[in-house]
């Protein structure tokens, strides 16, 4: 998707290099338009830097490439962070005596503003008809954070955190057909504990299960997601975070029946330790040898899916089949995993030296109860759309 993102002069326009990284990671092309005044406060070095374009608001250069037609219409979604006062009242105005004023005038695409100003600026009647306006004419403009501002002082106006802007402006964008469907995606690998400092973990790094949450939230579906031992700064609509197996069923059990789906993204130890020692254990004393005495921890998918079927609950569920196989034999443990835990889809892949551990890419088969099969191979946003798109077939 091209992205058009217009920055105005406020403290906050630093943060339009956080929102350009956001978006550029989510795969998406991004021009910068920022206003004179923009450039007062971060250079368009930067800007063009991150965003992999040249940025030059100026809208008398270049002018046999009508740009300020041509970036309007061209955009799949327009963004303006941080949106000044004076901005706000410019484009209510209908104001396009710049390349920012024009593109707005010139787009059919979706417009997000999201303004930061002080709590007197954002609260005088002046703002609040100009801001009536735009919502009137169908743009979305966020509701200020509340927070610290510039000086010493704490109120509304502060810019919504980056994170919270790309979504809500991905959310404009995307087809919508996950309306009103709760997803609960859980992802990342758990850790089990053997004593205080360490644990049994796995490599999976929650890169994937992140890419089908942020995909299902595009789509405009209500994502929680529960992480097992991932960083991320994403909104969602939930978010819980888990350490162990044990942890992560509490969690999953606790949310099912309020969820439309179930994507089982997490990468679940298979066994836990016996018996935790409630101290450091130590070489000294336990000598050469330790022996560690494992037990199984329980099926949470299979669990999961079991509470779906005995309460006849409307969840979908997708399981995952990480093997170190390929071809017919990849395909047959996964329509075995299908089957022995109850799935509607299962998504296998190879994982065969490890290499997609982390990795921005990824190959994946969708297997259905039915036997239908999709492949999807790419960056793991590329995979999520695949998987998302099986999922939005059975919601
Ligand atoms: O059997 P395997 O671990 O390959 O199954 C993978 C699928 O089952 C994944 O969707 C994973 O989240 C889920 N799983 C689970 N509980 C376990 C082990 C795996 O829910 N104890």
């Amino acid at each position: 998707m091209l992205v058009v993102l217009g920055v105005t002069g406020g403290i906050a326009a630093y943060k339009a290099t956080a929102i350009i990284r956001l978006l550029t990671a989510a795969g998406h092309q991004v021009k910068v338009v920022p206003t004179q005044n923009a450039l007062r406060f971060i250079g368009a070095t930067t800007l063009e830097a991150l965003s992999h374009h040249a940025v030059d608001p100026d809208l008398y250069t270049d002018v046999e490439s009508v740009k300020h037609v041509e970036l309007g219409q061209s955009a799949d979604l327009v963004i303006v962070a941080p949106a000044t006062a004076s901005f706000l009242a410019r484009m209510a105005s209908g104001v396009a005596d710049d390349l920012l004023g024009n593109t707005i005038l010139a787009t059919r695409a979706p417009v997000l503003v999201a303004p930061a100003m002080h709590t007197e600026m954002w609260q005088n009647p002046a703002t609040r008809a100009n801001v009536e306006t735009l919502r009137k004419r169908g743009i979305t403009v966020l509701e200020p954070a509340v927070g610290r501002l510039t000086g010493e002082d704490v109120g509304p106006g502060r810019l919504p955190e980056p994170e919270d802007i790309v979504a809500a402006a991905l959310a404009l964008a995307g087809p919508g057909d996950l309306r009103g469907k709760r997803i609960l995606v859980t992802l990342g690998g758990t850790q089990e504990p053997i004593d205080p400092v360490r644990y049994i973990g796995n490599r999976s790094s929650g890169k994937q299960g992140l890419a089908i949450a942020r995909e299902a939230r595009q789509r405009g579906a209500e994502v929680h997601v529960i992480a097992a031992n991932v960083d991320f700064t994403d909104a969602f609509a939930k978010v819980t975070r888990v350490a162990s197996a044990a942890d992560l069923e509490k969690a999953v059990l606790a949310s099912i029946h309020s969820s439309d789906a179930l994507v089982m993204c997490a990468a679940v130890a298979d066994y836990r330790v016996d018996s935790i020692s409630d101290v450091k254990l130590k070489r000294g004393h336990l000598g050469e040898r330790l022996q560690l005495s494992l037990v199984a921890n329980p099926d949470i998918l299979a669990l999961a899916n079991a509470t779906i079927r005995r309460e006849n609950l409307r969840c979908v569920s997708i399981g995952f089949a990480a093997e170190t196989s390929s071809g017919d034999q990849l395909l047959s443990y996964a329509k075995g995993k299908l089957e022995s835990k109850g799935c509607d889809l299962i998504v296998a892949n190879d994982v065969s030296g490890g290499a997609v551990f982390g990795a921005e890419a990824n190959s994946v088969t969708i297997l259905a109860k039915d036997g239908a099969l999709a492949t999807a191979s790419g960056g793991k946003a590329q995979v999520a759309t695949a998987v998302v798109d099986a999922l939005a077939k059975l919601l």
